[in-house]
């Protein structure tokens, strides 16, 4: 006899690291996901030339799982390791088969990376107004805190003093990376992005700006620019930017963002995307002040249910997507 509800409990479902094989079918996921919840007309090419699923799964195949249910791709979650700081996301769940806890299976083996990886403090993105996102993450610990605004603007030509990684040599690059290091371990302990250099360098996803001082790093920014990357086309996409501790930050934090324009004007890029949580209020109200509109905003939500650096006087670009 036909049951009127199928048991949460009957699917036969399995979590493993993501394989080069799952690729293209985490990849359709990942775009059927996001475009049914916020309601696409053609889910399947929602975000476009942007690229998520390919770019992170090289970037560390460790950090992306997969979850399969009778068989089949059903899910999957990439995690993202900053040194004592880490997110996860994009997570989806193929829609036919959401509320049957697929998700909730993938996420007990990334707290469990957590762990592994002696994260410290870790984070997410989501979509505050969606009572079901909030309550799944509440039950893994995280507490939702302030916004966070993807915001972005035209791009005006700009002249800059800022140095681009890829044009150092490699004894550069090393010494580049550890004042990278120094600075973001100066605004929070043991934050560490260099993954997230080298990975734009590698694939060749866009360019780290940087900015010296006289004896110092300054601030730096990492760069996803045009299709392919998480900009896509026309975009220069601040992925992650850091201006030290400093009483002159915000000059900083300007001379970083003409960097960083004045690279997507070389490019040809049209357009700046970057996201900022509220609570890093200086650097939001100096993104408003340069014109920068928000185009979409969701919630951080933290675990522990702490600030890290998300505080009032970091000058920090990133929005944990
Ligand atoms: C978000 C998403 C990954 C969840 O996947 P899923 O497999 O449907 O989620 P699960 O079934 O494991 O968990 C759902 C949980 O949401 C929670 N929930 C749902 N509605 C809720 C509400 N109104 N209040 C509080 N909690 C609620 C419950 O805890 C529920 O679990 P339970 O039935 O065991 O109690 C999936 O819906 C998806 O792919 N969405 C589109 C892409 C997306 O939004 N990704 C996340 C971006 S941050």
């Amino acid at each position: 006899m036909a049951m009127p509800f199928e048991s949460k409990q009957e699917m036969d479902v399995s979590v493993r690291p993501m394989r080069e094989a799952d690729l293209v079918e985490a990849r359709r996921i990942f775009r059927v996901a996001f475009g049914t919840f916020l309601g696409a007309p053609d889910p399947e090419s929602f975000f476009g030339d942007r690229e998520y699923v390919i770019t992170r799964w090289k970037a560390n195949p460790q950090a992306a799982l997969v979850a399969e249910a009778d068989g089949r791709l059903a899910g999957s979650n990439f995690l993202t390791r900053w040194g004592s700081f880490g997110f996860f996301g994009p997570l989806t769940v193929r829609p036919e088969l959401w509320n049957r806890r697929i998700a909730q299976r993938l996420l007990a083996p990334t707290m469990d990376l957590f762990a592994q990886w002696g994260v410290r403090d870790a984070g997410l993105f989501t979509f505050a107004h969606s009572p079901k996102h909030i309550g799944l993450y509440q039950k893994f610990g995280f507490w939702p805190r302030f916004l966070t605004a993807i915001m972005s603007k035209g791009v005006d030509r700009r002249e800059a003093q800022a140095h681009k990684y890829s044009a150092l040599n490699e004894a550069d690059q090393d010494q580049a990376l550890s004042a990278c290091r120094k600075l973001t371990d100066s605004i929070h302990e043991g934050l560490d992005v260099t993954s997230e250099i080298r990975a734009v360098k590698d694939q060749d996803l866009g360019e780290t700006v940087l900015l010296w001082g006289n004896d110092s790093l300054d601030a730096f920014a990492v760069c996803h620019c045009g299709e392919g990357s998480e900009a896509g086309r026309d975009a220069c996409y601040i992925k992650f930017a850091a201006v030290r501790p400093a009483s002159d930050a915000e000059r900083l934090f300007d001379y970083l963002l003409d960097g960083c324009e004045a690279l997507a004007a070389e490019r040809g890029l049209r357009r700046m995307e970057a996201g900022v949580n509220l609570n890093r209020s200086r650097a939001y109200r100096q993104l408003l002040r340069r014109r920068f509109r928000t185009d979409i905003q969701g919630v951080a939500m933290h675990r522990p249910d702490l600030p890290a650096y998300n505080r009032p006087n970091v000058f920090v670009i990133d929005d944990w997507r």
